[in-house]
């Protein structure tokens, strides 16, 4: 089996110094591993000391001395909660860019308002006017949106794009199944909105990333410290099915969920990129989707790629078992923008599912290179 590859270190650091929150997060790891790559001076957020630690060490092989450093910030829903570390860099080397990742990404929520919607849209803005008080140097600021801001179930578009907004109401966001994409969309509104009443010497761009897959996060401890519950929502599928929670474990029959109400994908490294690319690009809303899935399609690339490695014990029989995506009657996405202005070349599901697997099995028996 093929370990994760590390990435390459940048033979020259750059000068132009970048903020990223949500370090530990799936989404930010590989926004990371770019930026990493790419020779920048990186500063993240991290929600506690031992997250940070753990974090550096993951970076230890590949990473320059000195070129990542992490900052503590427990909850980027207090009121200048930014500020001090703002401030402290802004005396030596500001920043030029900010990458704004963190935001709460569960299925439900205990309490929708201070568990989401609070963190996801007071995080944003409280970020935003810290960097506008405080960081005269920085020229962008690239915030990770959802796709979950542009569709508008169950009233779908013929096709949507970055003109295309959820008209999901702040009522319905009390409501669990949809406090996240509620709070997706309203984060990204408060967003564009403070740009328009406060006209900031930074610009934004959102990445408007829909379900996303691939390699686990950099961060996650392996060997016998890992633990599954860590393993983050979008690819928490793809567990489930290769630890046999899609087989019923008394009958041995094929249980395989729905896989609406979100029938498309896209890369992880692919939304890296697009979050780098966009450090320079456009100030702009970018959509960016691999392509359609469905859980059915998963199922049968796993059973086809690691039939033999988990056994028929693990994965379902998927003879009989109907595909639920139907391609002729499914509303269609335009992500011509990411391709042009971004230069995104999205990779198919065959390769992001195999190696969110590859990236599983190896964290698993901690032989992961991190
Ligand atoms: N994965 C997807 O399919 C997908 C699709 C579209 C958009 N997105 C967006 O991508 C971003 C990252 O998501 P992800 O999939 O990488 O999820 P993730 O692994 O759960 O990462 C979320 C990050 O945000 C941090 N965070 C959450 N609430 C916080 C708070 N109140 N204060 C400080 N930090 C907080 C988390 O810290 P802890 O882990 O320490 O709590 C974590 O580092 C989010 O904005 C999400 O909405 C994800």
């Amino acid at each position: 089996m093929t370990a994760i590859k590390l990435p390459q270190q940048a033979q020259t650091l750059k000068k132009e110094k970048v903020l990223l929150t949500g370090g530990t997060g799936f989404v930010a790891s590989h926004v990371l591993d770019s930026l990493v790559t790419n020779g920048y001076p990186v500063v993240v957020t991290v929600r506690s000391e031992e997250k940070g630690q753990r974090l550096l060490k993951s970076l230890s092989s590949f990473a320059a001395p000195e070129q990542v450093r992490y900052a503590i910030i427990p909850d980027i829903s207090t009121k200048n909660a930014f500020d001090d570390i703002l401030t402290r860099h802004q005396r030596d080397e500001p920043f030029t860019y900010v990458i704004h990742t963190a935001s709460p990404y569960q299925l439900s929520f205990a309490d929708p308002i201070n568990d989401c919607l609070n963190p996801a849209i007071n995080g944003t803005t409280y970020l935003l006017d810290s960097i506008h008080r405080l960081c005269p140097f920085v020229k962008r600021v690239v915030i990770t949106s959802s796709s979950a801001a542009i569709l508008n179930p169950p009233n779908h578009r013929e096709v949507y794009n970055e003109s295309s907004w959820s008209e999901v109401t702040w009522e319905q966001a009390m409501q669990p199944e949809h406090t996240y994409r509620a709070s997706k969309k309203f984060a990204e509104q408060a967003a564009w909105s403070f740009l328009r009443d406060n006209n900031p010497r930074f610009t934004i761009a959102t990445i408007n990333n829909t379900y996303t897959f691939g390699p686990l996060s950099r961060s996650l401890t392996n060997s016998a410290q890992f633990s599954s519950a860590e393993v983050n929502t979008s690819n928490r599928r793809i567990w489930d099915l290769i630890h046999g929670k899609w087989r019923d474990a008394s009958s041995g029959e094929a249980c395989i969920p729905s896989t609406a109400p979100v029938f498309t994908f896209v890369d992880v490294r692919d939304v890296a990129d697009a979050h780098l690319a966009a450090l320079t690009a456009p100030g702009q809303r970018y959509y960016t989707v691999g392509g359609f899935f469905s859980n059915y399609q998963i199922a049968r690339i796993v059973e086809e790629e690691f039939g033999e490695v988990l056994g028929s014990e693990v994965l379902p029989e998927l003879k009989g078992q109907e595909d639920d995506f139907e391609e002729g009657k499914h509303w269609k996405f335009d992500v011509s923008r990411s391709k042009k202005e971004l230069g995104i070349r999205y990779r198919g599901l065959r390769e992001s599912v195999r190696d969110t697997v590859v990236s599983m099995l190896e964290f698993e028996k901690g032989t992961a290179l991190n």
